[in-house]
């Protein structure tokens, strides 16, 4: 069966699955992005759920039951969060326990519960000297969930978000699809 891949933005994550040969069965994105446009070119499905369909006050609920529904209709296994900017409710959790995975540019706990760029911003700033990214099963805590994988990434002197954004997303293209691959088993 295949696995989904929610993403917002570039998709070079789902670009990286997709090389890896993983079976994708449907890309969900929550805006108009390039990762809809990387999931066509891979004749994968695409649903674009637009999340300001849902209310100027967001329906974060009614939101969560039309992924979930699109996730049904392609015999989902496994849902892979790529860069996806809406959390979800618990209904995914419940149609999927256990088995809703994210990667996150940061290891873990340190600089949780931010949006990309935030959290590099936020690196940058306190100074570290190692960050690096996890991937982590969702739970209903923001990036609280159980640590599957980690890698580290150096932080060097002349970084800024972009450079130390693209560094730490090469290692998470080879360590996301690797760690998929490994629960799928
Ligand atoms: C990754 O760094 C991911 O950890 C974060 O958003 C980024 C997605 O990159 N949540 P892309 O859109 O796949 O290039």
């Amino acid at each position: 069966m295949p696995i989904a891949v929610l993403a917002s933005g570039h998709g070079s994550i789902l670009e990286a699955i997709l090389d890896d040969g993983i079976d994708v069965g449907v890309v969900v994105a929550d805006r108009t992005c390039r990762a809809l446009e990387i999931a066509q070119r891979a004749s994968v499905s695409a649903a674009l759920l637009e999340r300001t369909d849902f209310g100027a006050s967001f329906d974060r609920d009614a939101y969560t039951d039309q992924v979930v529904d699109t996730l049904a209709k392609h015999d989902t296994q496994l849902v892979a969060m790529a860069g996806f900017l809406t959390v979800l409710s618990k209904q995914i959790l419940d149609a999927y326990p256990g088995r809703v995975l994210n990667t996150h540019p940061s290891l873990l706990p340190a600089f949780g519960g931010m949006y990309g760029p935030d959290v590099i911003e936020e690196t940058l700033r306190t100074g570290v000297k190692v960050t690096g990214c996890t991937v982590h099963l969702v739970t209903e805590d923001l990036d609280a969930g159980p640590i599957v994988a980690q890698e580290p990434v150096p932080v060097l002197p002349q970084d800024d978000v972009t450079t130390l954004h693209e560094r730490i997303k090469r290692v998470e293209r080879v360590l996301y699809p690797k760690t998929i691959k490994e629960l799928l088993g």
